[in-house]
C-alpha cells in the first residue's frame, strides 16, 4: 500500500510538471522563428537545411509538438503550425506574445533554478540591464492595456495638462495619453539608452513630436525646474532598494504643482490578491544584487505621506498578478 502510494505521489509531481512542456516548446519556436518556417507545412528535415539546425533535435521538438498540439503532422509526413500558435509566437504578427516567454524562459526560470544554490552562496545574481531592457520594457506593457482607463480616469478628474513618467520604458502610457489628449505635455525619462531608441518605433508617427524622452537615470536627473500637473512611476520601483526609493518620491514631489498627482502602478508585496504570483516575482527580484523586494502598499502610502502625498485610490489592475494602480495626491 505504501509503495503505491509513494508511486501515485511521483505520478503527480511529474504531471505537476507538464505545462512546463507548453512553455518550452514555444520559447524554441519564438526565438528561432519556428512556427513562421512550419506556417504552411514543410519537412523538417527542409527547415534544418535551410536554417542550418540540428535535425534530430529539431525532430524531437516538432514530435513534442505535435504531441501537445502546437503542430500538426499531415499525412504526407510534413509539419504544420497551429494557426494560433503563428499568430501568439510569431515575431511578424500583430498578436505576438512570445517576448513574455522571453522573459519568463531566459530570465525567471533560470533564477529560480540556481535559487539552490544562491540559497547557501553568498553572492546574489546580477540582473543584466543592457540584454534584457528592451524585453522587460516590452512585457510591461501589456500591462498598459488594462492600466491606462485608470490613469487616464484620473487624468480627467483632475483636469491634468502635464505628465512626467519615470521610467517610462517605451513610452506607452505617454502615448495612449497623447492619443487622447492632444495639446496635454508629455515628459519621459528613461534609464536604458537603447530603450529610448527603440521607443522610436512604438510611439506612433503623429504623436513623436509631443512626447520628449530623455535619456537619463532618475538618481542623476537634472531637473530643468518645469513643474507636471501628474507624476507617473509604473513598474518601477524593484528596481530601486527600499531605501532609495524616498528619493523617488521626493523627486516627484518636487517636480508636480501644488495640487499635483502621482500615479503608481507596481506589483505589490502582501497585497490582497495574487499571492503566488506575487511571492514567485518577489524571489525572482530578492535573487539579484541590483532588483529589489516588491513595495508593499503600507511602505507606498508612508514615502509618499513624507512627500506630501495623501492616498486617494488604491485599485487592482491584474488580480492574479497582484497588480495595483494607486492615485496620491498633494493636499489642498
Ligand atoms: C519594467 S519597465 C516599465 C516601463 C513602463 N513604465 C511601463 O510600466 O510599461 C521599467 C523601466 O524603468 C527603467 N529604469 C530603471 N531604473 C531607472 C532609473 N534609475 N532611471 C530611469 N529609468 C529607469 C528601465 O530601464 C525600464 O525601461
Amino acid at each position: 500500500m505504501n509503495e503505491i502510494k509513494k508511486i501515485w505521489r511521483a505520478r503527480k509531481w511529474m504531471k505537476s510538471n507538464e505545462p512546463f512542456l507548453y512553455a518550452w516548446h514555444a520559447h524554441v519556436g519564438y526565438v528561432h522563428d519556428l512556427f513562421d518556417e512550419f506556417e504552411h507545412g514543410a519537412t523538417v528535415r527542409d527547415v534544418a537545411k535551410n536554417r542550418g539546425m540540428n535535425e534530430l533535435l529539431l525532430t524531437r521538438w516538432a514530435e513534442v509538438g505535435v504531441a501537445i498540439g502546437h503542430l500538426k503532422k499531415e499525412k504526407d509526413g510534413t509539419i504544420r503550425s497551429k494557426k494560433n500558435m503563428v499568430e501568439s509566437m510569431s515575431k511578424s504578427s500583430d498578436q505576438d506574445v512570445g517576448v513574455l516567454l522571453k522573459e519568463m524562459m531566459e530570465l525567471h526560470i533560470p533564477i529560480l533554478l540556481s535559487y539552490s544554490d544562491l540559497l547557501i552562496g553568498d553572492d546574489y545574481a546580477s540582473y543584466k540591464d543592457d540584454d534584457y531592457a528592451g524585453t522587460v520594457a516590452a512585457t510591461s506593457s501589456f500591462i498598459e492595456r488594462f492600466a491606462f482607463p485608470k490613469v487616464y480616469q484620473w487624468l480627467q478628474k483632475v483636469d491634468a495638462k502635464s505628465v512626467v513618467d519615470f521610467g517610462a520604458g517605451y513610452a506607452g502610457y505617454l502615448s495612449r495619453i497623447g492619443a487622447k489628449e492632444e495639446n496635454m505635455r508629455l515628459v519621459g525619462i528613461e534609464k536604458n539608452r537603447q530603450v529610448c531608441l527603440d521607443a522610436e518605433s512604438h510611439i506612433p508617427y503623429r504623436l513623436k513630436s509631443s512626447i520628449d524622452l530623455y535619456p537619463e537615470d532618475m538618481m542623476s536627473w537634472k531637473w530643468d525646474g518645469e513643474r507636471f500637473d501628474v507624476a507617473m512611476m509604473n513598474n518601477l520601483l524593484y528596481y530601486f532598494a527600499p531605501d532609495e526609493r524616498s528619493h523617488l518620491f521626493q523627486k516627484a514631489s518636487e517636480v508636480t504643482n501644488d495640487h499635483g498627482s502621482l500615479i503608481i502602478i507596481s506589483p505589490l508585496h502582501e497585497s490582497d490578491h495574487g499571492h503566488a504570483f506575487s511571492a514567485a516575482f518577489n524571489s525572482f527580484m530578492s535573487a539579484h544584487s541590483n532588483l529589489h523586494q516588491l513595495p508593499t502598499s503600507t511602505e507606498m502610502i508612508e514615502m509618499a505621506a513624507r512627500a506630501g502625498f495623501g492616498l486617494k485610490h488604491m485599485k487592482p489592475i491584474v488580480k492574479e498578478g497582484a497588480w495595483y494602480c494607486l492615485t496620491f495626491q498633494k493636499a489642498s
